[in-house]
């Protein structure tokens, strides 16, 4: 790789000589990314700005973080939610997003939605689903057997909902023109959960859907490989949105305490940059990725 200077942000360099990193006739682009040089290959890479992105839960929480990075970053994104989340989010709504109400669930909804992503001119090329809910109940408690509705409801919004953005998401990409010689058009991102991996006491339905998402991961690239979309799958632990608002203190640094290094909850910008990583990543494909501080969850 050539050394570059902080004087060549912004500038194209092409392969000159064989050696110099890039194959022959590659070229990168410079950019400055928060006081730091970053080299992006201009060949292969799905471009952030000016793409359109679509980010679900995009109102709140990590998909907000998300669809303010990207929009940052100069993507048009749309963010996809819920009308009342939409509302709570008000004016703290960052330029560059627009909140489309939406219910991940719905066909319908969701159609409508990506129909208002694909009239805005950019090509859709980046899907972040964040939308999902949690519940907590046990198969069996005193009060009896879990709610067979409650684990419908958080196994439809956490599943159904990811897979029905990304069936309908990933039809709009395939329309789009290929970015490079592979055919690449675009890049899914889903979320799971570590208790996708260890669910704690009370989670059966959180971790049933969560576990569906990473299953989808593999299947998924290889069915949308032939489209030139990737498909990856985060599975964060333990994050600081307002998932966990309603905790006391004492509790918050319970679980902060249990997350090795560092030792602290995770930021949500933490998962709005891993997603930045995974669209620049061209090679990244069919691939679950734990972003938890190595925190491995306790029976309770
Ligand atoms: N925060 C964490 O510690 C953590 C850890 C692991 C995984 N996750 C997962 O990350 C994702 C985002 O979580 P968060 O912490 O940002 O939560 P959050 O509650 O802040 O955001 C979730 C968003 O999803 C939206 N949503 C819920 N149901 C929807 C539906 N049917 N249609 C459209 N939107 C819907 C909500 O309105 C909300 O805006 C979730 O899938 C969650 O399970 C979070």
């Amino acid at each position: 790789m050539p050394i570059l200077s902080r004087r060549a942000v912004g500038s194209t360099v092409e392969c000159a000589r064989a050696g110099c990193g890039l194959r022959p006739g590659a070229s990168i682009r410079v950019q400055l990314t928060k006081g730091q040089l970053a080299v992006t290959n201009e060949r292969t890479i799905v471009e952030i700005s000016g793409s359109a992105a679509i980010v679900t839960g995009g109102a709140s929480g990590l998909g907000a973080a998300t669809a303010k990075r990207f929009a940052e970053l100069g993507a048009t994104v749309f963010g996809l939610d819920v009308p009342q989340s939409i509302e709570r989010a008000g004016d703290s709504v960052p330029a560059g997003v627009t909140l489309i109400p939406a219910d991940v669930t719905s066909g319908d909804e969701v159609s409508a939605a990506i129909a208002k992503v694909v009239e805005s001119g950019a090509p859709l090329r980046i899907v972040v689903n964040c939308a999902g809910v949690g519940w907590a109940g046990r198969i069996l408690s005193k009060n009896g057997p879990h709610d067979l509705e409650l684990f419908r409801t958080v196994i439809t919004v956490n599943l159904l909902g990811t897979f029905n953005v990304m069936r309908l998401a990933a039809d709009a990409i395939a329309k789009t023109d290929p970015v490079d010689e592979y055919g690449q058009r675009g890049v899914v991102i889903n979320t799971a959960s570590v208790a996708a991996f260890e669910g704690q006491v009370g989670q059966i339905a959180y971790s049933a859907s969560k576990g569906g998402v990473h299953g989808m991961t593999v299947p998924a690239a290889r069915d949308l490989a032939q489209f030139g979309i990737r498909v990856n799958t985060i599975a964060p632990g333990i994050i600081d949105t307002p998932m966990l608002a309603g905790v006391t203190e004492e509790y918050r640094k319970g679980l902060e305490a249990g997350v090795p290094f560092p030792s602290r909850l995770g930021r949500p910008d933490e998962y709005a940059q891993l997603s930045q990583y995974i669209v620049e990543h061209d090679y990244l494909n069919g691939e679950t990725i734990r972003m938890d501080g190595a925190l491995r969850m306790a029976p309770r």
